[in-house]
């Protein structure tokens, strides 16, 4: 049995995955904190919908989907209740595998997975890092749960907030190259919704193309780039203007953001158990914002 803890966007998209992929709705369960959550995924889904405590007893993998400044919580909710052996799967960003082992019993395997949005259109790319008791076993299951949604890569948890600002913010990046191509349609004088759809479709398939070739992007773009033609033209005033040094300069500084709001993340749990029970209801505003900027919002 799998649970969902936190069946948001995130669980949602995993939890449609594992069923799409074969999984009976008899085998999962989705914890919920609102009844009117719980009706609406055992409506759309078919599946068990419970609260935390309740889904953590039945399961032997236990998915935690809840927002990162939600997870202290959580754990410490369903610690006294998670039978020895269980599986630890956490999509949460910015959250350490020595987090969760630390807050859980015994020495829980824990597998740390970082996604992107895509994962609601079935093509995310979730990276896996294995926490200290965790092994292969564990990470084919990670890999089971994940495939139906995208591609998954292994990597070692040092390299998780780098891969945070490379394919956790890449579509966002994307995006942006997309609203400034699309700028310039503008100033071609091309109707704005005409540039967005010649555009998103170059994208897709450029992007198309470089997963089915498998071949070098620079080679891809040499195919495009004739002596003395229209493309080299554009690609001098991009070098011109530094675009590759700011993508540099980008996804470090992405990365480097990353190290700092996860350590922030770790102080505040420590600081959330020191001051007990009492305050668990009562995070600042400050607090919640870490939490989603780290979701990119
Ligand atoms: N969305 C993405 O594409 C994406 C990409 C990469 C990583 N992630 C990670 O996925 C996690 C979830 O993000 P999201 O965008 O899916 O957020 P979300 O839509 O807010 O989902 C979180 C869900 O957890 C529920 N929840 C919180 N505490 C709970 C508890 N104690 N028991 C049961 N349910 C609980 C919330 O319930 P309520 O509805 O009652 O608030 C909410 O439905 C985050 O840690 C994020 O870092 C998401």
């Amino acid at each position: 049995m799998i649970a969902i803890l936190g069946t948001g966007k995130m669980g949602e998209a995993l939890l449609s995955g594992l069923l799409r992929a074969g999984r009976p709705p008899s085998a999962v369960v989705a914890a919920v904190r609102r009844e009117e959550r719980a009706a609406e995924l055992r409506e759309r889904y078919g599946v068990q919908a419970a609260d935390a405590t309740s889904a953590a007893k039945m399961a032997d993998t236990l998915v935690l989907a809840v927002k990162p400044q939600d997870m202290g919580r959580l754990l410490d909710e369903i610690a006294p209740v998670v039978p020895a052996a269980t599986l630890i799967i956490s999509v949460a960003a910015g959250i350490t595998t020595e987090f969760i082992g630390q807050r859980l019993p015994g020495q829980l395997p824990v597998v740390r997975v970082m996604s992107n949005t895509p994962v609601l259109v079935d093509e995310a790319m979730s990276v896996i890092s294995a926490g200290a008791h965790a092994g292969e076993e564990h990470l084919r299951r990670a890999e089971e749960l994940l495939s139906p949604v995208g591609k998954v890569l292994r990597i070692p948890e040092s390299q998780q907030d780098a891969a945070t600002a490379l394919s956790g913010s890449g579509p966002a990046y994307v995006y942006y190259l997309v609203e400034s191509m699309v700028d310039a349609g503008i100033l071609l004088g091309m109707a704005r919704g005409t540039a967005l759809e010649m555009i998103t479709q170059a994208v897709y398939g450029a992007a198309k193309m470089l997963r089915e070739s498998g071949e070098h992007p620079v080679i891809l773009r040499e195919a495009v780039t004739s002596p003395g033609g229209t493309t080299i033209s554009a690609i001098r005033e991009l070098e011109k203007h530094g675009v590759r040094a700011a993508f540099l300069a980008a996804i470090e500084a992405a990365r480097d953001r990353g190290r700092e709001l996860g350590a922030n993340l770790g102080e505040h749990s420590l600081r959330e158990q020191s001051l007990g029970e009492q305050s668990l209801g009562e995070q600042s505003l400050g607090e919640q914002r870490l939490g989603e900027q780290r979701l990119g919002k």
